[in-house]
């Protein structure tokens, strides 16, 4: 992909003469002409995909109630304490830009009474999330995911089949060496013993304990897992796994999702470390992780995609009892592996075969009608009609590598004709201007024919 100097602009302001600077707000960033193959790529692969799995498209907005997430993500997760965009709006609410989608689909399922429809509701999103995270490669403030959601089934199946669709996503773009790591985080009733254990480990070690961590080992010991700060992780690598800790339930969910990841041949990793970085899991989590090592380091940033089960969601957000799956991949972190793997991505566009060049006044307003008569029987035509002089317009079909050059220059123009100018040869030929689009077609056919 090409790039081009940031330029960065400031302006004095005349009554305070403050310096203000224009440009992407940090963590953000402008995706370019040159950069949208990549991203179309993956758009279009999404929604391939996800029709084909009999998943519908959901739009959810961008503002939410801010309770959407501290309610469904978790008061004390690193993302509502420290990474979302909350504000007031001018009624007093308090707002948040979404930092992810689950919650808000959760939101969505209940607000428009899904639980009627056929179950289980199969959906899909793409979008932007915000996060007030500190800036890197893969890691920005504002992210576009793509993610899909199961909500009314309980099945082992839907685990394993949320698992495969994020793979064969993946794959799909080229990306085949993957890393899948898996674990089981139980429920609510495993969970409770297994707090016991956390807090007595963690209690022997607490002046090693960073002081996020000493503070929320109370609220949450399960939490200090997912601590970003190295000391915490090596602490969190001698702690005592919760999958020792499953009840029969849980762990006969796992034993199956295990052998359907079996039989549909996908291999992953088994990791009793994985915990993620969100209240709402139950059961199966699980990460994909660019390569095939897998290293820890780092992990949760260098993801490309998480997810897992979530039964009890809808209900802490006042709905009925309902399970779900789903997960959600980083674009932005996708598309920089397909660049540093080489992966060859269609252009977004075709690319135009002609070019209607036009000299003087007259022959540019008959050239504009004859643009509009190619667009309308489909054919894909550049044209400079901000320049004036032969020359640069050929210089432009140079640029383009069309095949043909269209030439309507004040006699054509005057006389109802146009040439029409092979550019590999270099041979001009004049037609009947009614007769150029007939023309045009033949020549078109006959290039695609070779
Ligand atoms: P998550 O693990 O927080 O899960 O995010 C999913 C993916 O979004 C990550 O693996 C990563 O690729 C990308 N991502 C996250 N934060 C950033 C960032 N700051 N910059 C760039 N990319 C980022 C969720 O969001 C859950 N909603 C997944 C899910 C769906 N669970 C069940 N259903």
């Amino acid at each position: 992909m090409p790039r081009t100097k940031k330029q960065k602009t400031t302006i004095i302001e005349p009554k305070t003469h403050r310096r203000i600077s224009f440009q992407t707000i940090k963590g953000t960033k402008d995706i370019l002409p040159e950069e949208q193959p990549h991203w179309e790529f993956v758009r279009d692969t999404v929604k391939k995909i996800a029709q084909e799995y009999g998943f519908s498209r959901i739009d959810t907005p961008i503002i939410e109630d801010v309770n959407v997430f501290v309610r469904g993500v978790g008061r004390d997760t690193d993302i509502v304490e420290k990474e979302m965009f909350v504000f007031k709006d001018k009624g007093g609410g308090t707002l948040c830009l979404r930092p992810e989608n689950t919650a808000s689909i959760a939101r969505a399922y209940i607000e428009h009474g899904f639980a009627t429809r056929v179950q289980p509701v199969k959906l899909y999103y793409l979008g932007s999330m915000f996060r007030y995270d500190q800036p890197q490669a893969g890691r920005r403030r504002q992210f576009e995911q793509f993610g899909f959601e199961v909500l009314g089934s309980a099945s082992p199946a839907s685990d394993a089949q949320m698992i495969l669709i994020a793979v064969n996503i993946l794959k799909s773009l080229g990306l085949t060496d993957l890393n899948i790591q898996l674990n089981s985080i139980g429920c609510p009733d495993c969970r409770s013993a297994y707090r016991e254990t956390l807090l007595a480990y963690y209690q022997s070690q607490i002046s090693r304990l960073c002081p996020d961590c000493k503070r929320r080992l109370r609220a949450n010991p399960l939490r200090l897992l997912d601590c970003k700060e190295e000391k915490c992780q090596r602490l969190a690598n001698q702690a005592p796994v919760l999958i020792d800790f499953l009840c029969e339930g849980c762990h006969d969910h796992f034993k199956a999702v295990l052998e359907y990841l079996d039989k549909l041949e996908i291999v992953y990793n088994l990791n009793p470390r994985l915990v993620r970085g969100l209240d709402y899991y139950t059961n199966t989590v699980f990460e994909i992780w660019p390569g095939k090592s897998g290293r820890r380091e780092g992990a949760r940033q260098a993801a490309l995609g998480g997810g897992g089960r979530y039964n009890n969601l809808i209900e802490s957000l006042g709905g009925n009892p309902t399970p779900g799956v789903g997960f959600s991949c980083g674009i932005e972190r996708i598309i920089l592996q397909l660049v540093e793997r080489g992966v060859e991505v269609p252009p977004s566009s075709p690319k135009p075969a002609i070019l209607l060049a036009q000299l003087g006044e007259f022959a540019k307003r008959k050239a504009l009608v004859l643009f509009e008569e190619l667009r309308g029987e489909g054919i894909y035509v550049a044209e400079s009609f901000s320049r004036d002089s032969l020359k640069s317009q050929l210089k432009v079909a140079d640029r383009l590598k069309v095949k043909l050059v269209l030439i309507l220059g004040q006699r054509e123009a005057l006389e109802g004709t146009i040439l029409i100018r092979d550019m590999e040869t270099g041979i001009q030929e004049l037609v009947n201007r009614d007769k150029a689009v007939t023309e045009v077609k033949k020549r078109l056919e006959k290039m695609r024919r070779g």
